[in-house]
Order: structure tokens, then sequence, then C-alpha cells
């Protein structure tokens, strides 16, 4: 089996570790997906505040655009970490995770094309904000459980410090998400 990792073992890379950082971000996102699981839910019994520029729109806005806003998490994780992976020769495990990404980013985008427009709240605006929300909340938990717990432990175990550093570098150049909590 794979080595599980948990908030102890997180605690005890430094604060700045990318693995540290990528775990902080995903209790972010999983935040966010709370938020909209929540609202979806409930537009699905009212569409009160789902009319254009009425609050729960704006809350959708808003929502949609800080999920989009983890793109440089995603892209830290495809140029800095998944390359040193298969480098020593961990190829299908961030092959499965890019092809989340991609899944993720359409999906992500197709929420904030849908909830920006003046589009009225009716039945079938209902029906596809549900939709989409019903593909990513899922998804997106199930990648981050599986990055957690399978692939940066594996990570941790096949690359070393060196490498790690490199990781590192790579890292700052790309840059934090506008929800990266600083350091
Ligand atoms: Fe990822
Ligand atoms: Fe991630």
């Amino acid at each position: 089996m794979f080595p599980q990792m948990d908030k102890s073992n997180a605690s005890d890379l430094s604060p700045s570790h990318p693995v540290r950082v990528w775990m902080e971000e995903h209790d972010t996102l999983l935040g966010f997906l709370d938020r909209l699981e929540a609202i979806a839910a409930e537009a699905g019994k009212s569409p009160a505040g789902l009319e254009p520029n009425g609050p729960v729109r704006q809350a959708l806005v808003k929502l949609a655009s800080d999920l989009l806003d983890a793109e440089p998490h995603h892209q830290r994780e495809e140029q800095a970490l998944f390359p040193r992976m298969e480098e020593v020769g961990i190829e299908g495990p961030p092959h499965m995770m890019r092809l989340d990404h991609d899944e993720l980013r359409l999906a992500k985008r197709a929420l904030k094309d849908h909830v920006s427009t003046d589009a009225a709240a009716d039945e079938a605006f209902v029906e596809r904000l549900c939709q989409v929300a019903d593909f990513i909340v899922p998804v997106l938990r199930s990648h981050i459980q599986k990055e957690n717990q399978i692939l940066y432990p594996m990570a941790l175990q096949a690359i070393g410090a060196d490498g790690w550093r490199a990781i590192q570098v790579d890292c700052e150049r790309i840059g934090p998400c506008s929800f990266t909590k600083a350091k």
C-alpha cells in the first residue's frame, strides 16, 4: 500500500515546503467546494438571490473566480513536481493528475461562464448550475484526497533534498494563488 499522510506528517515539513503549501491550499479549495455544494443544493430548492446581480449569483461569480485562481497551484504541480516524479520512474500517478487538472479546468471555466452571464435564474439556469457543480465538487475533492494521501507521500519518499530545493525554486518562480497564505 501507499504510505498515508495526515496533518501530523504535513506539519513536520517546513512552512515553505512545497507539499505543505499545496496541502494548505487544498484546505482552502475544500472550503470553496463546501460552499459551492451548499449553494447548488439551495438553488435546487429556491432561486432566491440567484437573479443576475443577486447576492447568491455574486457569491457564485466570486466562488468560480476563486476556483479558477487555483491555476498557479496546478501549474506548480505540473511544472515543478510531476517532471521530477517522472524522472525517477513514477509516471502513472502524475499522468492521472494531469488528466484531472485538464477536466477540472474546463469545468471551472464552464461554471464561471455560466454564472457570469445575464441569464435569468430560471429552471434551465439552475439545472446547468447543479450539473457543473455536481461534477466539480466530487472530482476536485477526490483529486485532492489522491494527492494528499498518495501522490505527495510517494513524491516525499522518492525525491531527495536537492530535488525538493529545485522544486521549491520552480514553485517560487510560478508564484502563489490569490488565496495562498503568506509565509
Ligand atoms: Fe493537482
Ligand atoms: Fe493539488
